[in-house]
């Protein structure tokens, strides 16, 4: 069996939402010491709806194609909904990811809760 699934390929190979939005409402970066590797989500949100999503991601493969499922995975969606989710799932829609590199999606869960915590923020300020 191949190491990575042809879907977490196409993502490394083909990211979605690749990018910077200059106007965010929220922005949110992580970083695992471990590896090193840092992942920056944007998001821009509109009655409670992201209505679009761009990352930047330096890291290795799984951590790209996280990024880029996670992304599609929220967008359009009701901030409410992108707040339930998390890697598994990050995971699970690459039809899965070796063990030892879960924690690439983990990165992705939490690139998107850290931009979401930091659009709340600013919308108490
Ligand atoms: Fe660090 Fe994948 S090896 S995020």
């Amino acid at each position: 069996m191949a190491l990575y699934s042809e879907k977490v390929m196409d993502h490394f190979r083909n990211p979605r939402n690749v990018g910077v939005i200059e106007d965010a409402d929220g922005i949110g970066e992580v970083g695992n010491a471990k590896c090193g590797d840092i992942m920056k989500m944007y998001l821009k949100i509109e009655d409670d709806v992201i209505r679009d999503v761009k990352f930047e991601t330096f890291g290795c493969g799984s951590a790209i194609a996280s990024s880029s499922m996670a992304t599609e995975l929220i967008k359009g969606q009701p901030v409410s909904e992108a707040m339930k989710l998390t890697n598994k799932a990050v995971a699970e829609a690459l039809d899965g990811l070796p063990d030892y590199k879960m924690h690439c999606s983990v990165l992705a869960e939490e690139a998107i809760q850290s931009a979401l915590d930091d659009y709340r923020k600013k919308k108490e300020s």
